[in-house]
């Protein structure tokens, strides 16, 4: 090959890799002033993000709610309200700017909600719903740990 087209492939693989990087690995973000990692988004990208956060808190309640009740069904309806499929779809532009540790914990906690699902409704039983729950809700703490929500542009 040509020295240039050597030059111009590797400019081209650095490129790919700082593209992957920005958009699989680190997202939008700056350290906050409390420390954490702040996750840079739109004002709407950011309402997105906070609904879908309180329909986390609204199905934990009506789960152990149910659970206490012992009915299997609502139980089950309330986990699936913020399963994997429910999350709806989310815009490539807003994935692009969520690191990979949140996107991991958010899919981990749709999925966590998604087996709970399925498990009760196995089960038969609501026995075991608020310790799985509780379980579940270190997702929740982690993540607010680490992460929060700021607008700006960048
Ligand atoms: C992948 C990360 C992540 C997970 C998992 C997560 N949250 Fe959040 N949540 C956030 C961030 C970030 C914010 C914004 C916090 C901030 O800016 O200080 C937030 C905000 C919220 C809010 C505030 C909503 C509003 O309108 O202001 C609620 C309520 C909430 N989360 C509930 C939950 C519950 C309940 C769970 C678990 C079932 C959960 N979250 C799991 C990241 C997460």
């Amino acid at each position: 090959m040509c020295r240039f087209c050597w030059f111009l492939s590797i400019v081209l693989a650095v490129a790919t890799a700082g593209l992957a990087w920005k958009f699989i690995l680190s997202g939008e973000t700056v350290v906050a002033s409390d420390g954490r990692t702040a996750i840079v988004l739109e004002a709407g990208e950011r309402d997105l993000v906070l609904t879908e956060m309180r329909a986390f808190l609204e199905a934990a309640q009506k789960i152990l709610d149910a659970s206490v009740r012992g009915d299997v069904t609502a139980v089950a309806e309330a986990a699936r309200a913020v399963g994997r499929a429910a999350a709806g779809p989310v815009p490539g532009s807003l994935v692009g700017k969520l690191p990979l540790g949140f996107k991991q914990l958010g899919f981990a906690t749709h999925d966590g909600f998604d087996r709970l699902a399925m498990d009760v409704e196995a089960l038969g039983d609501t026995a075991e719903v608020p310790e799985r729950l509780a379980q579940l809700m270190n997702n929740c703490v982690g993540c607010h740990a680490a992460f929060r929500l700021e607008v700006g542009e960048r």
